[in-house]
């Protein structure tokens, strides 16, 4: 049976500076994708990382390496704001087993630096850090 979207049960926490939810925290730490949506002059982009490969800053930035992401980088010159979805079955979410967020931020590319240099000691092959300053996270499932 289908859940009416009026009873679909959603949580949207709006950004304190350098707060990233725990269950964000916790999903970060199982296997599974990323998904970060773009949007450029040619329409919308998806592409994907790693749960695993993602980093948090101390001010709260969730850091990504790009390796390739070419289309995605200039898509973000034209465009800073990207939604990513990410998630995991294997954290407890609102109905039980399987949690995951929605997260709406704004993007930036970066090759210098020390958010470059934390991505770059382990992932040699990374060509620039993606940096994504949420905004909110709201918790679907
Ligand atoms: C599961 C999965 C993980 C991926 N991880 C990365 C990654 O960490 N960094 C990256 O640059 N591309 C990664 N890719 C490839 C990207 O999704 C994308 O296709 C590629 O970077 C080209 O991006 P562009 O279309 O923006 O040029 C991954 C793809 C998959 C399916």
């Amino acid at each position: 049976m289908q859940t009416p979207i009026s009873a679909y049960k959603r949580l949207t926490y709006y950004r304190k500076k350098s707060m990233i939810p725990d269950k964000v925290k916790e999903i970060l730490k199982k296997d599974g994708i990323v998904a970060i949506a773009t949007l450029g002059q040619d329409g919308p982009h998806l592409v994907n990382t790693w749960n695993s490969y993602v980093r948090i800053s101390a001010d709260g930035r969730l850091l990504i390496p790009a390796g390739y992401m070419h289309r995605t980088e200039a898509n973000v010159a034209f465009n800073p704001e990207v939604l990513i979805t990410l998630g995991s079955s294997k954290v407890e979410g609102l109905r039980g087993a399987g949690t995951g967020f929605l997260i709406k931020g704004k993007a930036a590319f970066i090759t210098s630096g020390p958010d470059f240099d934390l991505l770059k000691s382990s992932f040699p092959w990374l060509r620039a850090t993606l940096a994504v300053t949420p905004e909110s996270f709201t918790q679907t499932l």
